[in-house]
């Protein structure tokens, strides 16, 4: 069937408000929330696992990028990731006890196809995570691990995005069982949190006019930097990339601890940053970002929680406070008001936002 807006305006914003549904949908298909688990997937051993390779184009590879933070963190997992246009032509070495995760939307993506092929070669066992289960992906890879986010059919990615991070969060407990990084107990308790994420992400997108009032300012700048720390840091290029698709504003993320070696020479009077600052362990060195651009004259929005708003009244030009999340589901529920942002500062600009320029849904020819 045709796939139908409903009351919304664009397909994007469709997608953005299913994303508590599909990905609740998405947990059930790894978490038993019953029995306090995440049920082992056939094919995949954490446990006799020395190297995860994770490997995806655009979107999809910043979700593999927060996905290493977890892997690494929860599970002792080491992770190496990379765009799959850089993988497959770097002649990359291998380990042994090394498997690959291939993260793609579409399951069609031509240099991600190619690196499964690659290393499905080498020997290497390849899991495919896709949104399409009839793909050449997930045909060809020996592991198959859904995100169940039904059609995404606007071009800049979003309920496929949040669905690939909760498929990846429950694979990072399962890692970490497995890896006996974590107690049954614990292991509860991180189901426990990740079923909370929907109603956590409703929540979060109950912020919409607020946004949609801070875009028309940001559709202004010249320049959007997207800045953030740990997880936050591939969710601030996930902002910038979602900025730049539909707005055409220019925008970047970066580390905010790499703000003194490059961007912070870019700062002044039209430069808006956006400052992903929830009030976890590393709060105090993104706020200290924070002030650096204020003093030289660039408008920040951070986007944050309510202990964090409380520290950032007086320094942020305005302030997008997002439920008190931490953990795993922290960057799932923040990623929403990243996707809001960009699509409200399109609206106002009047892009076509289910169809920018010159982009394709999917990249099936190199
Ligand atoms: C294109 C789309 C992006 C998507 C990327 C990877 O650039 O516009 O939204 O993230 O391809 O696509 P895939 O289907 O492999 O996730």
């Amino acid at each position: 069937a045709m796939a139908e807006k409903g009351n919304h305006r664009h397909f994007m914003q469709k997608e953005i408000y299913e994303q508590p549904e599909v990905v609740g949908r998405t947990l059930s298909a790894y978490v038993d929330a019953e029995a306090g688990r995440i049920r082992p997937v056939e094919g995949i051993d954490f446990a006799g696992m020395s190297r995860l390779l994770v490997v995806g184009c655009g979107t999809a590879s910043y979700a593999g990028l927060i996905a290493e933070y977890w892997f690494e963190a929860m599970a002792g997992l080491p992770v190496d990731n990379d765009i799959a246009s850089e993988f497959r032509y770097r002649d990359p070495a291998f380990l042994p006890g090394d498997a690959a995760l291939f993260i793609s939307q579409s399951g069609e993506t031509a240099d991600t196809l190619e690196a499964l092929r690659l290393c499905k070669a080498a020997g290497l066992k390849t899991i495919a995570l896709v949104n399409t289960p009839h793909s050449s992906m997930a045909r060809e890879a020996d592991v198959v691990v859904p995100t169940l986010a039904g059609p995404e059919v606007g071009v800049a990615s979003t309920k496929a995005f949040t669905c690939q991070l909760a498929a990846l969060a429950s694979l990072a407990v399962l890692a970490a069982s497995q890896r006996g990084k974590l107690s049954p107990e614990a292991v509860e308790a991180e189901v426990a949190s990740l079923m909370a994420i929907p109603a956590q992400m409703n929540a979060a997108l109950a912020i919409e006019q607020e946004i949609d009032q801070l875009a028309t300012e940001l559709a202004h700048a010249s320049i959007v930097l997207y800045l953030g720390r740990n997880v936050f840091f591939p969710l601030a290029l996930e902002g910038a990339l979602k900025l730049k698709e539909i707005s055409y504003i220019h925008a970047e993320g970066y580390a905010a601890g790499e703000l003194k070696h490059g961007p912070i020479a870019l700062i002044e009077d039209d430069v808006a940053v956006v400052a992903i600052a929830p009030h976890d362990a590393l709060f105090a060195k993104t706020r200290s970002s924070i002030q650096e651009v204020r003093a030289r004259g660039a408008r920040v929005i951070a986007i944050t929680d309510k202990a964090g708003a409380d520290e950032l009244d007086s320094e942020a030009s305005a302030i997008l406070k997002l439920p008190d999340v931490k953990g795993l589901a922290a960057p799932i529920v923040a990623a929403t008001a990243v996707q809001l942002l960009a699509y409200y500062v399109a609206v106002h600009k009047g892009t076509d936002v289910d169809q920018p320029r010159n982009l394709a849904k999917s990249v099936t020819v190199e």
